[in-house]
């Protein structure tokens, strides 16, 4: 074993020689000397040209979603930035290695170009942005965005110019009067700077905005983890985006935006206080402008008054008017000490831009089909001084137009009972500052607190530390300034106490809401059974009271009356209520949507309420509409309305069913069998 080789030579090496040294000691493998002229620095795109895999480049399957995600993740973080409502273009292509392209699942190399309506890059900065590790401009704020590292897109980049050899390719363009400017740039990574292939002005159509195209080695297969995947769960959580995909094997698919409200723009905040390390602290110290320690504490932090800075001070036993750069060793660390046990305010919130409940409703009633919808947004709270908003929604059933063969499944089930053909697991669709993560699930906060959660409690059938069961997705998003994934390929979030509670806590309401519903709609459904035995009886008992009383009865009166009993004694008016026969809103359930055979009722999304009753009074002629995207949900609403234009046929969007069960792609779309 080599351990043990390594053991036993350093002693042999050590001792002094003996008087009688019969053999000179083995000379060591490596002096120090030369050991010292072997070192050298590491540039990073050489380090992580050897650890891509920490960046989500780990294969081509992968590789493909992480370049479209970063492309996509920045075009929606500028334009929000810039305050554009987005309208991002995806285009996928398999292109063949000098010769013609083969088919898109056989392809190994695609071409990605991503489009966007923002407000475009500076032309001397599109070089480094695209062909340097680690140059952006979220790192160094504290604000709330998709990107943090500034290591996305070069990465992206590096990965292409690897596996192809091809240069990235840029054309952006500020505005409308300004020029567009066309770069071909690599990366020199050796020493981490950008090498200009090709730059030029150009005519592009765009008035404004920035496109750039990757060659790269992939994989486009559908299914769980895939683009299409990324780019569904996206518009869940950004109904504010306009989205087209021209996937490589398929018609362009676009989806409209269904809220037309940019998300309010999160603020740069300072650092908390209480969020900061000591080390963090004495660079603070070093690097302020301020002249004095309380000066300092008052500029640089947020919620530090000067009455509280000099209070600090105090604790400390620090001079207020010390200068920032003396103060280390014992009394840097008084003063670390003293921030901690002062109370501070919680920090401001609105750094973050939570999705909200009526945008994560708008989203998921969209792109899933279901019964049951419901959202809840956490107030703000803080870990390690990040303030965070953590957000919940569910997405409940199989949708009205399956609900008749499946009743029984959505009945809640008795503890212990399980439905054996049902293995259907709830779907469990995590996001960080709106991005879709689609990795590493079992390590991410988010999922374990699903797991933790009792369903039971809520009518939804789980097994012992598994997920609860049925036709369910439950959506969880962590809004905050500064995510803490796990790695750097931003796929988990990681484990703090205070993020797992608040998570936990909105799953709870969720879940509650979602029990509410479930007991009262099968309370509804036996009482309707009940009522249906009773009216079968009604016929029969009329006709033998008629005949007791020799045919002189007033039957349709005495029939009448019965109808009215049996109504009554089978929850009234609440039943036909629950069960979606007289229209009534979801009570006492906030931010719902509950969808039956006969309409929605609830927080239905303006848009596509506006949508819906567009598609209702404009001509029933148009009997397909077949592409993933906002139009399928529309028309739920325009039930009532299509009461009235008879005959349209409608044909639910692929989209819905394969969000609901990811890899179901597959399965047709089950919107043929719909009828009007
Ligand atoms: N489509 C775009 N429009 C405008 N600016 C962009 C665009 N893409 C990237 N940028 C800028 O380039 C920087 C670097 O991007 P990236 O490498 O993805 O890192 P990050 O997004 O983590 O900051 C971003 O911070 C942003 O300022
Ligand atoms: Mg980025």
């Amino acid at each position: 074993m080599p351990a043990q080789v390594h053991v036993l030579r350093v002693p042999k090496a050590d001792p002094p020689p003996s008087p009688k040294a019969p053999s000179p000691p083995a000379k060591p493998p490596v002096t120090a000397v030369e050991m010292g002229t072997r070192q050298r620095e590491i540039s990073v795109s050489e380090f992580f040209t050897k650890n891509r895999h920490l960046l989500g480049f780990d294969n081509p399957r992968k590789a493909l979603l992480t370049c479209v995600k970063e492309a996509v993740d920045n075009a929606l973080d500028a334009c929000e930035e810039a305050g554009i409502l987005p309208d991002v273009v995806v285009k996928l292509e398999a292109v063949g290695n000098g010769e013609p392209a083969p088919p898109a699942s056989q392809a190994t190399r695609f071409r990605i170009t991503v489009t966007d309506n923002g407000p475009g890059i500076v032309r001397h900065q599109i070089p480094p942005i695209f062909a340097k590790l680690l140059y952006g401009s979220k790192f160094h704020r504290l604000r709330m965005s998709r990107g943090q590292q500034g290591i996305g897109i070069s990465a992206a980049g590096m990965y292409g110019q690897l596996t192809t050899g091809k240069p990235v390719q840029i054309i952006s363009r500020t505005s409308p009067r300004a020029p567009a400017h066309y770069f071909e740039v690599q990366i020199d990574t050796k020493k981490n700077e950008p090498r200009i292939l090709e730059k030029k002005q150009i005519a592009w159509e765009a008035p404004r905005g920035t496109q750039v195209t990757l060659e790269i080695e992939g994989r486009y297969q559908k299914g769980r983890a895939s683009v299409d995947e990324y780019l569904e769960q996206t518009i869940i959580a950004n109904p504010h985006v306009k989205l087209t995909y021209l996937a490589p094997d398929a018609e362009p698919r676009e989806y409209r935006r269904t809220y037309d409200q940019l998300p309010p723009s999160p603020r740069e905040i300072k650092p908390h206080p209480y969020g900061i390390e000591l080390g963090m602290l004495l660079k603070m110290l070093q690097d302020t402008k301020s002249h004095a320690v309380s000066g300092f504490l008052a500029s640089d932090f947020s919620r530090m008054s000067p009455r509280l800075a000099d209070e600090i001070c105090k604790t400390a036993g620090v001079s207020p008017r010390a200068r920032p750069r003396d103060v280390h060793g014992p009394s840097a660390e008084a003063l670390y000490k003293a921030i901690q046990t002062t109370k501070i305010m919680a920090p401001p919130t609105n750094c973050l831009s939570p999705i909200g409940e009526r945008a994560i409703l708008a989203g998921l009633y969209q792109q899933i089909k279901g019964d049951f919808y419901t959202a809840v947004s956490r107030p703000p709270a803080v870990y390690r001084g990040n303030p965070f908003v953590i957000e919940a929604g569910l997405a409940y059933g199989r949708g009205p137009e399956q609900a008749d063969g499946q009743e029984k499944k959505a009945v809640p089930l008795a503890e212990g009972e399980g439905e054996p053909a049902d293995h259907e697991l709830a779907r469990v669709i995590r996001y960080a500052n709106r991005v879709p993560l689609l990795y590493q699930q079992a390590a991410c906060a988010s999922y374990k607190a699903v797991l933790d959660t009792t369903w039971r409690n809520y009518g939804v059938s789980q097994s012992r530390g598994a997920l609860p069961a049925g036709p369910m997705v439950i959506f969880v998003h962590m809004a905050s300034v500064w995510v803490p994934f796990t790695s750097e390929s931003k796929e988990a979030i990681a484990e703090y106490d205070e993020i797992r509670k608040e998570i936990t806590l909105a799953l709870r309401e969720c879940g509650r809401r979602l029990g509410a519903f479930l007991r009262r709609r099968e309370r509804a459904h036996s009482e309707n059974r009940r009522r249906n035995i009773f009216e079968l009886y009604i016929e029969e008992v009329v006709e033998s009271c008629n005949r007791l009383k020799g045919g002189r009865l007033p039957t349709a009166k005495l029939k009448e009356q019965l109808h009215r009993m049996a109504l009554a004694r089978t929850g009234g008016e609440k039943t036909d209520e629950l069960l979606g026969k007289n229209g009534g809103g979801p009570e006492g359930l906030p931010h719902s949507i509950i969808v039956t055979p006969e309409g929605v009722e609830g927080e239905l999304p303006t848009m596509v309420a506006a949508e819906a009753a567009a598609v209702g009074s404009a001509d029933g002629g148009e009997p397909e509409e077949t592409e993933g995207r906002a139009a399928p949900r529309g028309r739920k609403k325009d039930r009532r309305v299509r009461a009235a234009a008879k005959g349209r046929k409608v044909v639910r969007a692929k989209a819905a069913p394969s969000s609901r069960r990811g890899g179901s792609t597959k399965r047709p779309a089950r919107g043929g069998r719909r009828k009007a």
